[in-house]
């Protein structure tokens, strides 16, 4: 088995502090703050060249030197995460990171880049977020959004696998991920434009995928509303995922989610709800499931509640979706019963506050 202390040895991070009295000033309302716009004082980052990851540094957070040349400008490989870190007095707990990392690699796998092994990933995380703890902050529904990500930079215009990466991290003190906060958000279908295929990269969490969700976005926007649901790309016919979440519908006591079948992205969020659903004595299913049958659910009253999960938004109700320039309001636009208890229950046991039944928190130390 790994040992991080062994490969610290052998990767020493070069630590370069920013004097205390030039930090900067904290967020006074952080829930006030949009979401990612605010950064901590320290970032992480680590170069891979020659096969070797080097130059292994916690310094200023600050811009990249990078040629105009650099294969992610042109090519977009690269792949990121989202995880957060939050505060229970002086503790600072993270969310089952490994999972986090985990996904990483297979995103880097998927994209032809350079690994990181996951103890080194979690123990360089710890070392940062020991640096800028006073980052993490206390209030309820607050955390400190942590940004994983991993750039092609070789400066070459021939497509084929860089020979040079930058890995970093840096940190974002965050609120609720949508204006709204926790209530319902409006879901636009796009029966127009596809995230992903089987086959692609939809399941990695790749940069591109999102400049690839962009202008259905436009779509949702110019209807007022926040976010787009996908269907599949054969048929246009089956659910998959939101922009930034997993989908949950509950039609009566099943509680649905689609299968990660190689276009979608396997949550960490998704993989909680599932293990809690079962928890509370529901039946939480992995099955396909039609735009056909959730709009008939909408009318007949069997579908009960939808909401969506991911990192940055929790747990977010659907009030209401729109398909085929139809609005259909779901739960009367108020926030379902099964929605607000994991909502509660997720924040409760990841800032601490809640027993934490499955060892997922993890404390920075
Ligand atoms: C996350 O939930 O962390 C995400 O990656 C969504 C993000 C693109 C805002």
């Amino acid at each position: 088995m790994f040992n991080a202390e062994t490969l610290c040895l052998r990767m020493n991070i070069d630590i370069d502090l920013v004097p205390k009295d030039e930090r900067k000033e904290k967020p006074t309302d952080v829930l006030q703050v949009a979401f990612g716009t605010v950064f901590s004082d320290h970032m992480f980052s680590m170069r891979h060249t020659d096969g070797d990851w080097k130059d292994v540094r916690i310094h200023p957070y600050g811009p990249l030197l990078l040629s105009p040349a650099a294969q992610i400008l042109h090519y977009a490989q690269g792949i990121f995460e989202g995880m957060k870190a939050y505060r229970r007095g002086d503790r600072v707990l993270l969310f089952r990171p490994e999972m986090n990392f985990k996904r990483l690699k297979a995103s880097a796998e998927r994209m032809v880049m350079p690994t990181i092994e996951i103890d080194f990933a979690l123990h360089s995380l710890m070392e940062l977020l020991k640096i800028d703890s006073e980052w993490v902050p206390e209030v309820l529904g607050s955390s400190l959004y942590i940004r994983p990500t991993m750039i092609a930079t070789e400066p070459k215009l021939g497509v084929r696998p860089s020979k040079e990466y930058l890995y970093y991290v840096i940190l974002s003190p965050v609120g609720p991920y949508f204006k709204e906060g926790f209530a319902p958000v409006k879901i636009y279908v796009s029966d127009k434009y596809v995230r992903a295929v089987k086959g692609g990269t939809g399941a990695a969490k790749a940069s591109g995928n999102y400049a690839a969700s962009l202008l259905a976005g436009t779509d949702a926007a110019r209807v007022g509303y926040s976010q787009v649901l996908w269907l599949d790309a054969h048929e246009r016919k089956w659910i998959e995922e939101v922009g930034t979440m997993n989908l949950f519908v509950r039609f009566d006591d099943e509680v649905v989610t689609p299968p990660l079948g190689g276009s979608i992205l396997p949550g960490v969020t998704r993989d909680s709800v599932l293990t809690l659903v079962k928890d509370y004595g529901l039946t939480p299913t992995e099955r396909m499931i039609s735009i056909d049958e959730i709009i008939e659910g909408i009318s007949s009253g069997k579908v009960k509640e939808i909401f969506g999960c991911g990192t940055a938004a929790i747990i977010a109700p659907v009030g209401s979706l729109w398909y085929k320039d139809t609005p259909h309001e779901v739960s009367d636009g108020q926030t379902g019963e099964l929605t607000q208890r994991l909502f509660d229950d997720l924040i409760g046991i990841q800032s601490g506050e809640l027993e934490d039944p499955h060892d997922w928190v993890v404390p920075v130390e």
